[in-house]
């Protein structure tokens, strides 16, 4: 499966070195341009490659969305998205990191209203990068490994992402839907910014 990430910093720039390490084929992009990515591509070797956003859209079977959420009018236009999974791991953060009130939206649903044809699977979003960088566990079975939390409406798109999160030695947890779910997985949740086992999740949003 090949995968586009865009955003390559402490999120994207990890999900990128775990992806590679599970043997998937990935595009990076960022806002600079490709080639401030050099030396990032060349640590990941050769299963990575820098793109524009928009090539990492169309590279992409899967796109993981990883740059700050105040950001996300300017990815690539809608329509660019349309019948592919995307994972959107962005949270509602103002640029002082104040979570930002929705009222009764929530955020991948304001995202999802940017590229209404896609694939939309809220994840990776509970998870601090450094639990992401150093949490993986594969030789565990799944429900002693961390857990990485989606939501969603689409039930085969959330299969192949909780595939994906076990690829990369973590355990997936479904959170339900992109509203309800999506607002179990929010800043200020009780699975917000904890490193949980699939086992002690469970006993949290059961
Ligand atoms: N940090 C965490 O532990 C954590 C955990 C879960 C979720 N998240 C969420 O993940 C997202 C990224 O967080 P982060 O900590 O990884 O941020 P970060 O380290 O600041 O990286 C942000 C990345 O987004 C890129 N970017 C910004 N605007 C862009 C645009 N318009 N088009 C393409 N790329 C763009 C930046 O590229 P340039 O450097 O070229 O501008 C950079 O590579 C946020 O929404 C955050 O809420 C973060």
């Amino acid at each position: 499966m090949r995968i586009g990430v865009i955003g390559a910093g402490h999120i994207g720039g990890t999900a990128a070195k775990l992806f590679v390490k599970a043997g998937y084929e990935v595009a990076v992009a960022n806002s600079r341009g490709p080639s401030s990515l050099t030396s990032l591509v060349d640590s990941l070797g050769p299963k990575a490659r820098a793109a524009s956003p928009e090539e990492a859209v169309k590279f992409g079977e899967v796109v993981l969305l990883a740059i700050p959420w105040r950001r996300k009018e300017e990815l690539p236009p809608g329509e660019l998205f349309a019948g592919k999974i995307i994972i959107d791991a962005m949270n509602p953060y103002s640029s002082i990191g104040q979570s930002i009130d929705l009222g009764k939206s929530t955020s991948s649903e304001e995202v999802a209203k940017l590229m209404p044809k896609a694939r939309l699977v809220k994840g990776f979003n509970t998870m601090g990068w450094k639990t992401l960088e150093t949490g993986s566990r594969p030789a565990d079975p799944p429900q002693d490994r961390l857990a990485i939390f989606i939501a969603g409406d689409d039930r085969e798109a959330k299969a192949v992402v909780a595939k994906l999160i076990e690829g990369i030695g973590f355990g997936s947890i479904d959170t339900g839907s992109l509203r309800e779910g999506g607002r179990r997985q929010e800043p200020g949740s009780p699975i917000y910014g904890r490193p949980l086992t699939g086992r002690q999740a469970r006993e949290i949003i059961r």
